[in-house]
Protein backbone atom coordinates (compact mmCIF):
# COMPACT_ATOMS: atom_id res chain seq x y z
CA UNK A 1 0.00 0.00 0.00
CA UNK A 2 1.63 3.34 -1.14
CA UNK A 3 0.54 4.84 2.58
CA UNK A 4 3.21 1.83 4.06
CA UNK A 5 5.45 2.20 1.59
CA UNK A 6 6.09 5.87 1.56
CA UNK A 7 5.62 5.57 5.42
CA UNK A 8 8.59 3.45 5.59
CA UNK A 9 10.80 4.91 3.14
CA UNK A 10 10.24 8.21 5.41
CA UNK A 11 10.92 6.70 8.84
CA UNK A 12 14.28 5.05 7.48
CA UNK A 13 15.16 8.76 6.60
CA UNK A 14 14.08 10.25 9.68
CA UNK A 15 15.85 11.82 11.36
CA UNK A 16 18.51 12.86 9.90
CA UNK A 17 16.26 14.18 7.42
CA UNK A 18 15.07 16.85 9.52
CA UNK A 19 18.66 17.92 10.60
CA UNK A 20 20.71 17.79 7.62
CA UNK A 21 17.14 20.32 6.10
CA UNK A 22 17.90 22.21 9.14
CA UNK A 23 21.68 22.70 8.78
CA UNK A 24 21.16 23.55 5.24
CA UNK A 25 18.58 26.28 5.55
CA UNK A 26 20.81 28.47 8.73
CA UNK A 27 23.56 28.35 6.07
CA UNK A 28 22.02 28.39 2.59
CA UNK A 29 18.77 29.05 3.00
CA UNK A 30 16.69 32.18 2.52
CA UNK A 31 16.85 34.83 5.51
CA UNK A 32 16.08 38.41 4.18
CA UNK A 33 12.12 38.31 3.32
CA UNK A 34 10.64 40.62 5.08
CA UNK A 35 8.06 38.30 6.93
CA UNK A 36 10.97 36.55 8.35
CA UNK A 37 11.73 39.22 10.22
CA UNK A 38 9.92 38.29 13.33
CA UNK A 39 7.50 35.56 14.25
CA UNK A 40 4.03 38.26 14.20
CA UNK A 41 1.42 36.35 13.25
CA UNK A 42 0.01 39.09 10.94
CA UNK A 43 2.74 39.52 8.87
CA UNK A 44 3.25 35.46 8.17
CA UNK A 45 -0.21 35.04 7.57
CA UNK A 46 -0.39 37.62 5.08
CA UNK A 47 2.48 36.62 3.39
CA UNK A 48 1.41 32.97 3.62
CA UNK A 49 -1.85 33.90 1.95
CA UNK A 50 0.04 36.32 -0.48
CA UNK A 51 2.17 33.76 -1.57
CA UNK A 52 -0.47 31.04 -2.01
CA UNK A 53 -0.73 31.57 -5.84
CA UNK A 54 1.63 34.38 -6.29
CA UNK A 55 5.50 34.53 -7.35
CA UNK A 56 7.89 35.83 -3.66
CA UNK A 57 9.61 38.58 -6.03
CA UNK A 58 5.82 39.76 -7.09
CA UNK A 59 4.83 39.72 -3.03
CA UNK A 60 7.78 41.52 -2.06
CA UNK A 61 6.50 44.96 -3.50
CA UNK A 62 2.36 44.40 -2.37
CA UNK A 63 3.46 43.07 1.49
CA UNK A 64 5.00 46.50 2.87
CA UNK A 65 2.34 48.70 0.93
CA UNK A 66 -0.27 46.76 2.39
CA UNK A 67 1.05 46.40 5.54
CA UNK A 68 1.54 50.14 5.41
CA UNK A 69 -1.98 51.04 4.63
CA UNK A 70 -3.13 48.08 7.33
CA UNK A 71 -0.54 47.93 9.91
CA UNK A 72 -2.48 45.58 12.51
CA UNK A 73 -5.52 43.10 12.02
CA UNK A 74 -7.59 45.08 13.79
CA UNK A 75 -7.18 47.63 10.84
CA UNK A 76 -7.56 45.26 8.20
CA UNK A 77 -10.72 44.39 10.24
CA UNK A 78 -12.22 47.74 10.11
CA UNK A 79 -11.70 48.57 6.69
CA UNK A 80 -14.22 48.23 3.41
CA UNK A 81 -13.60 45.70 1.29
CA UNK A 82 -13.75 47.69 -1.35
CA UNK A 83 -10.25 49.19 0.34
CA UNK A 84 -8.55 45.82 0.70
CA UNK A 85 -9.73 44.96 -2.66
CA UNK A 86 -7.55 48.34 -3.99
CA UNK A 87 -5.04 47.45 -1.97
CA UNK A 88 -4.97 44.29 -3.16
CA UNK A 89 -5.15 44.70 -7.12
CA UNK A 90 -2.96 43.44 -9.38
CA UNK A 91 -2.21 39.63 -7.49
CA UNK A 92 -4.66 38.04 -8.80
CA UNK A 93 -6.85 35.23 -7.26
CA UNK A 94 -9.29 38.22 -5.45
CA UNK A 95 -11.11 35.53 -3.48
CA UNK A 96 -7.78 35.03 -1.47
CA UNK A 97 -8.65 39.35 -0.16
CA UNK A 98 -11.85 38.50 0.33
CA UNK A 99 -11.19 35.96 3.00
CA UNK A 100 -7.88 38.08 4.11
CA UNK A 101 -10.62 40.42 5.23
CA UNK A 102 -13.70 37.97 6.51
CA UNK A 103 -10.46 36.11 8.90
CA UNK A 104 -9.53 39.69 10.17
CA UNK A 105 -12.80 40.50 11.25
CA UNK A 106 -12.97 36.55 12.48
CA UNK A 107 -10.00 37.25 14.50
CA UNK A 108 -11.43 40.13 15.96
CA UNK A 109 -14.49 39.32 16.72
CA UNK A 110 -14.15 35.74 17.56
CA UNK A 111 -10.23 35.71 19.14
CA UNK A 112 -10.02 39.31 20.77
CA UNK A 113 -7.78 40.35 18.05
CA UNK A 114 -5.48 37.32 18.70
CA UNK A 115 -4.42 34.59 16.12
CA UNK A 116 -5.39 30.94 17.42
CA UNK A 117 -1.76 29.12 17.97
CA UNK A 118 -2.61 25.84 17.11
CA UNK A 119 -2.93 24.86 13.09
CA UNK A 120 -6.33 23.18 14.22
CA UNK A 121 -7.61 25.88 15.02
CA UNK A 122 -6.37 28.40 12.06
CA UNK A 123 -7.51 26.40 9.78
CA UNK A 124 -11.52 27.14 10.85
CA UNK A 125 -11.21 30.89 9.73
CA UNK A 126 -11.66 32.03 5.98
CA UNK A 127 -9.27 31.07 3.62
CA UNK A 128 -6.90 29.71 5.74
CA UNK A 129 -6.13 25.55 4.27
CA UNK A 130 -4.33 23.16 6.36
CA UNK A 131 -1.19 23.95 4.50
CA UNK A 132 -1.50 27.58 5.15
CA UNK A 133 -2.42 27.06 8.78
CA UNK A 134 0.70 24.35 9.55
CA UNK A 135 2.84 27.11 8.19
CA UNK A 136 1.78 29.99 10.30
CA UNK A 137 2.01 27.80 13.52
CA UNK A 138 5.25 26.20 12.76
CA UNK A 139 6.28 29.28 11.91
CA UNK A 140 4.80 31.57 14.98
CA UNK A 141 4.58 29.03 17.22
CA UNK A 142 6.69 25.93 16.61
CA UNK A 143 3.83 23.66 15.96
CA UNK A 144 5.54 20.16 14.95
CA UNK A 145 2.96 20.05 11.97
CA UNK A 146 3.78 19.92 8.32
CA UNK A 147 3.02 22.26 5.24
CA UNK A 148 1.64 20.42 1.97
CA UNK A 149 1.91 23.07 -0.69
CA UNK A 150 2.94 22.36 -4.64
CA UNK A 151 7.14 22.73 -3.81
CA UNK A 152 6.64 20.39 -0.80
CA UNK A 153 4.40 17.54 -3.09
CA UNK A 154 7.37 17.82 -5.59
CA UNK A 155 10.38 17.61 -2.81
CA UNK A 156 8.59 14.87 -0.97
CA UNK A 157 7.65 12.97 -4.45
CA UNK A 158 11.46 12.90 -5.33
CA UNK A 159 12.59 11.92 -2.07
CA UNK A 160 10.57 8.97 -1.59
CA UNK A 161 9.68 8.44 -5.42
CA UNK A 162 6.31 8.26 -5.30
CA UNK A 163 4.79 6.73 -8.64
CA UNK A 164 1.07 7.44 -8.05
CA UNK A 165 -0.25 10.04 -9.10
CA UNK A 166 0.04 13.28 -7.41
CA UNK A 167 -3.60 14.45 -8.04
CA UNK A 168 -5.27 11.63 -5.82
CA UNK A 169 -6.78 11.85 -2.51
CA UNK A 170 -4.98 8.57 -1.91
CA UNK A 171 -1.62 9.49 -2.72
CA UNK A 172 -1.75 12.93 -1.04
CA UNK A 173 -2.88 11.43 2.56
CA UNK A 174 -0.17 8.83 1.68
CA UNK A 175 2.67 11.91 1.12
CA UNK A 176 1.13 14.12 4.44
CA UNK A 177 1.00 10.70 6.32
CA UNK A 178 5.20 10.76 5.56
CA UNK A 179 5.68 14.36 5.86
CA UNK A 180 4.35 14.18 9.40
CA UNK A 181 7.12 10.90 10.00
CA UNK A 182 9.99 13.15 8.74
CA UNK A 183 9.11 16.20 10.99
CA UNK A 184 11.89 17.05 13.45
CA UNK A 185 11.83 15.48 17.17
CA UNK A 186 12.28 18.86 18.84
CA UNK A 187 9.62 21.65 18.34
CA UNK A 188 12.07 25.00 18.82
CA UNK A 189 13.76 23.90 15.35
CA UNK A 190 10.26 23.99 13.19
CA UNK A 191 10.20 27.29 12.29
CA UNK A 192 13.83 26.96 9.99
CA UNK A 193 12.76 23.26 9.17
CA UNK A 194 9.26 24.55 7.32
CA UNK A 195 11.58 27.62 5.75
CA UNK A 196 14.03 25.01 4.55
CA UNK A 197 11.30 22.75 2.53
CA UNK A 198 10.11 25.57 0.95
CA UNK A 199 13.44 27.19 0.31
CA UNK A 200 14.60 23.69 -0.89
CA UNK A 201 11.90 23.35 -3.43
CA UNK A 202 11.84 26.98 -4.52
CA UNK A 203 16.14 26.77 -5.04
CA UNK A 204 17.28 23.37 -5.46
CA UNK A 205 14.26 20.71 -6.14
CA UNK A 206 12.72 22.58 -8.97
CA UNK A 207 10.35 21.27 -11.16
CA UNK A 208 12.72 20.97 -14.10
CA UNK A 209 16.64 20.47 -13.87
CA UNK A 210 16.63 19.83 -10.16
CA UNK A 211 20.05 20.98 -8.49
CA UNK A 212 21.02 17.43 -7.61
CA UNK A 213 24.30 17.93 -7.26
CA UNK A 214 23.94 21.08 -4.59
CA UNK A 215 21.57 19.15 -2.62
CA UNK A 216 21.99 17.99 1.26
CA UNK A 217 19.81 15.02 0.64
CA UNK A 218 21.17 13.97 -2.27
CA UNK A 219 22.67 11.08 -0.64
CA UNK A 220 19.32 9.72 0.42
CA UNK A 221 16.81 10.99 -2.35
CA UNK A 222 15.07 7.75 -3.58
CA UNK A 223 14.16 9.95 -6.76
CA UNK A 224 17.86 10.88 -7.26
CA UNK A 225 18.87 6.69 -7.20
CA UNK A 226 16.25 5.91 -9.48
CA UNK A 227 18.79 7.80 -12.10
CA UNK A 228 15.77 10.03 -12.95
CA UNK A 229 14.89 12.27 -10.23
CA UNK A 230 12.85 15.27 -12.41
CA UNK A 231 10.66 12.12 -13.21
CA UNK A 232 9.28 12.90 -9.96
CA UNK A 233 6.08 14.08 -8.97
CA UNK A 234 4.42 11.47 -11.47
CA UNK A 235 2.36 12.52 -14.07
CA UNK A 236 -1.28 12.89 -13.53
CA UNK A 237 -4.33 13.16 -15.30
CA UNK A 238 -3.62 16.81 -17.20
CA UNK A 239 -5.84 19.14 -17.17
CA UNK A 240 -7.33 20.49 -20.53
CA UNK A 241 -6.86 23.94 -20.89
CA UNK A 242 -9.88 25.95 -22.00
CA UNK A 243 -9.50 28.99 -24.36
CA UNK A 244 -11.73 32.44 -23.77
CA UNK A 245 -11.78 35.15 -26.03
CA UNK A 246 -13.11 38.07 -25.38
CA UNK A 247 -13.47 42.12 -26.69
CA UNK A 248 -12.72 44.39 -23.87
CA UNK A 249 -14.00 47.68 -24.54
CA UNK A 250 -12.19 51.17 -23.91
CA UNK A 251 -15.19 53.72 -24.40
CA UNK A 252 -13.87 56.78 -23.60
CA UNK A 253 -15.91 60.13 -23.16
CA UNK A 254 -13.86 63.27 -22.39
CA UNK A 255 -11.79 62.58 -19.57
CA UNK A 256 -13.79 59.48 -18.15
CA UNK A 257 -14.07 56.12 -18.96
CA UNK A 258 -17.05 53.35 -18.77
CA UNK A 259 -15.80 50.72 -15.58
CA UNK A 260 -18.39 48.27 -14.75
CA UNK A 261 -17.83 46.28 -11.45
CA UNK A 262 -18.00 42.08 -11.62
CA UNK A 263 -20.25 39.97 -9.76
CA UNK A 264 -19.02 39.18 -6.44
CA UNK A 265 -18.18 35.32 -7.20
CA UNK A 266 -16.10 34.30 -10.35
CA UNK A 267 -12.94 35.61 -12.28
CA UNK A 268 -11.52 39.50 -10.85
CA UNK A 269 -14.71 39.08 -8.47
CA UNK A 270 -15.66 42.50 -7.33
CA UNK A 271 -12.91 44.44 -9.36
CA UNK A 272 -13.78 46.74 -11.87
CA UNK A 273 -13.05 46.37 -15.65
CA UNK A 274 -13.61 47.34 -19.11
CA UNK A 275 -17.53 45.67 -20.47
CA UNK A 276 -16.32 42.30 -21.29
CA UNK A 277 -18.37 41.78 -25.03
CA UNK A 278 -18.49 38.95 -27.25
CA UNK A 279 -17.09 40.34 -30.31
CA UNK A 280 -15.83 43.39 -31.94
CA UNK A 281 -19.34 43.96 -33.34
CA UNK A 282 -20.92 44.52 -30.34
CA UNK A 283 -18.53 46.59 -29.00
CA UNK A 284 -19.46 49.13 -32.39
CA UNK A 285 -22.98 48.79 -31.53
CA UNK A 286 -22.02 49.63 -27.93
CA UNK A 287 -20.32 52.65 -29.32
CA UNK A 288 -23.43 53.54 -31.34
CA UNK A 289 -21.57 53.40 -34.72
CA UNK A 290 -18.41 55.57 -33.89
CA UNK A 291 -14.59 54.95 -35.05
CA UNK A 292 -12.86 52.48 -32.98
CA UNK A 293 -9.46 51.51 -32.89
CA UNK A 294 -8.02 47.61 -32.01
CA UNK A 295 -5.31 47.44 -29.73
CA UNK A 296 -2.51 44.38 -29.45
CA UNK A 297 -4.75 41.42 -28.07
CA UNK A 298 -3.29 41.01 -24.28
CA UNK A 299 -2.93 37.29 -23.38
CA UNK A 300 -3.97 36.17 -19.72
CA UNK A 301 -3.41 32.81 -18.30
CA UNK A 302 -5.84 32.09 -15.37
CA UNK A 303 -6.20 28.49 -13.53
CA UNK A 304 -8.60 27.10 -16.21
CA UNK A 305 -7.91 29.03 -19.43
CA UNK A 306 -6.04 31.07 -21.24
CA UNK A 307 -7.91 34.44 -21.77
CA UNK A 308 -7.53 36.57 -25.30
CA UNK A 309 -8.15 39.87 -24.53
CA UNK A 310 -9.01 42.37 -27.45
CA UNK A 311 -8.94 45.62 -26.24
CA UNK A 312 -11.11 47.97 -28.51
CA UNK A 313 -11.03 51.68 -27.89
CA UNK A 314 -13.34 54.14 -28.95
CA UNK A 315 -14.42 57.76 -28.06
CA UNK A 316 -18.23 59.19 -27.42
CA UNK A 317 -19.69 62.25 -27.18
CA UNK A 318 -22.14 62.10 -24.64
CA UNK A 319 -22.93 58.78 -22.58
CA UNK A 320 -25.13 56.95 -24.91
CA UNK A 321 -28.01 55.15 -22.92
CA UNK A 322 -26.16 51.88 -23.21
CA UNK A 323 -24.05 53.12 -20.43
CA UNK A 324 -26.73 54.10 -17.65
CA UNK A 325 -26.73 49.93 -16.50
CA UNK A 326 -24.07 47.82 -14.33
CA UNK A 327 -21.32 50.66 -14.11
CA UNK A 328 -20.36 54.05 -13.81
CA UNK A 329 -17.81 56.68 -15.84
CA UNK A 330 -14.82 57.01 -13.79
CA UNK A 331 -12.47 59.95 -14.44
CA UNK A 332 -8.70 59.12 -14.93
CA UNK A 333 -7.77 60.92 -11.80
CA UNK A 334 -10.08 58.66 -9.93
CA UNK A 335 -8.52 55.17 -10.96
CA UNK A 336 -5.68 55.19 -8.22
CA UNK A 337 -8.39 54.45 -6.11
CA UNK A 338 -10.22 51.36 -7.77
CA UNK A 339 -9.25 47.81 -7.34
CA UNK A 340 -8.40 47.08 -11.26
CA UNK A 341 -7.23 43.85 -12.64
CA UNK A 342 -3.68 43.35 -13.62
CA UNK A 343 -3.89 43.33 -17.09
CA UNK A 344 -6.21 46.23 -16.68
CA UNK A 345 -4.11 48.47 -14.93
CA UNK A 346 -1.12 47.33 -17.66
CA UNK A 347 -3.47 48.42 -20.33
CA UNK A 348 -3.80 51.89 -18.57
CA UNK A 349 -0.39 52.17 -18.26
CA UNK A 350 0.35 51.42 -22.06
CA UNK A 351 -1.73 54.28 -23.23
CA UNK A 352 -2.09 58.25 -22.91
CA UNK A 353 -5.44 59.17 -22.12
N1 LIG B 1 5.98 30.40 -0.15
C1 LIG B 1 5.06 30.19 0.79
N2 LIG B 1 5.50 30.57 1.98
C2 LIG B 1 6.75 31.04 1.83
C3 LIG B 1 7.74 31.57 2.69
N3 LIG B 1 7.50 31.70 3.98
N4 LIG B 1 8.90 31.94 2.16
C4 LIG B 1 9.12 31.79 0.85
N5 LIG B 1 8.25 31.30 -0.01
C5 LIG B 1 7.07 30.92 0.46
Amino acid sequence: MLTTLLATRARALAPLFARDLVVWQRHQGRHDLPWQRDRDPYRVWLSEIMLQQTQVSTVLGYFERFLHRFPDVHGLAAASLDEVLAQWAGLGYYRRARFLHQCAQAVVRDHGGVFPRQAAQLVTLPGIGPSTAAAIASFCFEERVSIMDGNVRRVLSRLLACEADPATTATQRALETAAAVLLPLHADVMPTYTQGLMDLGATLCTPRDPACGRCPMAASCHGLQSGEPQRYPAKGRRLVRQRRENWWLWAQCGDQIWLEQRPDQGVWAGLWTLPLLDSAAACQEHLGGGSMQALPVIQHALTHFDWFLHPVKGSIATASPRFRSQGRWVPFTALAGLALPAPLQKLLKSINP
